[in-house]
């Protein structure tokens, strides 16, 4: 009797199937209160007591080797109906693999500081959470200066030595600090003013700042530079530079592009002027360049630094600012085929 059941054992190791009846039939077969574990059952009266516990053992192996067997050809069934639904049919349209698109800023960002790469500049990054020293002081803007009211300030708790960087200028204090002239550096980033948010301006946003110091650096090598940057990113090649003021450069300007009025969106995006300020910029302070280590009387060195969002705004019609961080992918899915 037990060496029936080894042979049923090995049957049912050798055993395939290639449908789901022909497992169920199996099943019953060998499983089920009518199949062969019923008959067992009854069968155990007969058994002489002496094999009963190697007669029980060996029908315990039997169900076990037949439920796993039982398991594994439904399993692997399963698998084969799967992959045959993919391939059965190659006319079928393949599955649309969803692209990203990358954010409005992030194209800008990236078509300015690669303008800026083709003309010697690297990249720089600093810290978003800055001391009074690299957001301030440095720039020649001491404690009290009355400018600082220029960007209002978020301060870190209560500490008014912390506060969030209001302008990347702060990293080119940190360059200056950390490198010997000649310097050609773009500084892209987040900043931080508080200030009320509409469609126009935000507590946050970003900006691109330059610095560029060496011997000899005149306001017409800023002039240029900015000439060549105008007509790379806006394809227009026109600018102008009015009389301004910041305490990190003398003198200083403000850039207008002129935009043109050939359209009535000119119009409204110029205020009938054709005129598009962008940016400011300067000379660099001598107390600034002696401030972070490097000496006036040698080298001069001009910055500039403008608005990414901004920029964005104009570049793209957005009407409203505040879209830039609403993360709504239906406004941010329009920007897939940009850069
Ligand atoms: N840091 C100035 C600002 O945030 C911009 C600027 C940079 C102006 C460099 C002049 C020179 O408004």
């Amino acid at each position: 009797m037990i060496d029936k059941i080894k042979e049923h054992i090995a049957e049912v190791e050798q055993f395939t199937a290639d449908s789901p009846e022909a497992v169920e039939a199996f099943r019953v077969k060998y499983l089920s209160k009518k199949g062969l574990m019923g008959k067992f059952a009854s069968e155990l009266r007969n058994v002489p007591n002496e094999q009963k516990r190697e007669f029980g053992q060996t029908v315990n192996k039997l169900k076990t080797v037949a439920t796993e067997k039982v398991a594994a050809l439904k399993a692997s069934l399963e698998n084969a109906s799967e992959e045959k639904g993919i391939y059965d049919d190659l006319t079928r349209p393949g599955e649309p693999i969803e692209l990203g698109a990358r954010h409005p800023i992030s194209i800008v960002k990236n078509q300015i500081t690669e303008i800026f790469s083709r003309i010697g500049f690297n990249v720089s990054e600093g810290p978003e959470i800055e001391d009074d020293w690299h957001n301030f002081t440095a720039l020649n803007l001491p404690e009290y200066h009355p400018a600082r009211d220029m960007q209002d300030t978020f301060f870190i708790q209560t500490n008014p030595d912390i506060l969030l960087r209001t302008h990347t200028s702060s990293v080119q204090v940190r360059y200056m600090e950390n490198n010997k002239p000649p310097i050609r550096t773009i500084s892209p980033g987040r900043v931080y003013r508080n200030e009320a948010i509409s469609a126009r301006s935000h507590c946050f946003f970003h900006q691109v700042e330059g610095l560029y110091i060496d011997k000899n650096v005149s306001f017409a090598d800023l002039k240029q530079t900015l000439q060549f940057f105008t007509t790379e990113l806006f394809g227009k090649s026109k600018i102008r530079l009015r009389p301004s003021y910041f305490p990190f450069t003398e003198p200083s300007a403000e850039v207008d592009v002129y935009w043109g009025l050939e359209t009535e969106t000119d119009y409204r995006m110029t205020k009938g002027t054709g005129w598009l300020e962008i940016m400011g910029c300067g000379m660099v302070d001598p107390n600034v360049l002696t401030n972070c280590g490097i000496d006036p009387e040698a080298y001069s060195g001009f910055a500039f630094g403008m608005g990414i969002d901004r920029i964005a705004l104009l570049l793209h019609q957005i009407s409203d600012i505040r879209l830039l961080s609403e993360n709504d992918v239906r406004f941010l899915e329009q920007f897939r085929s940009a850069l």
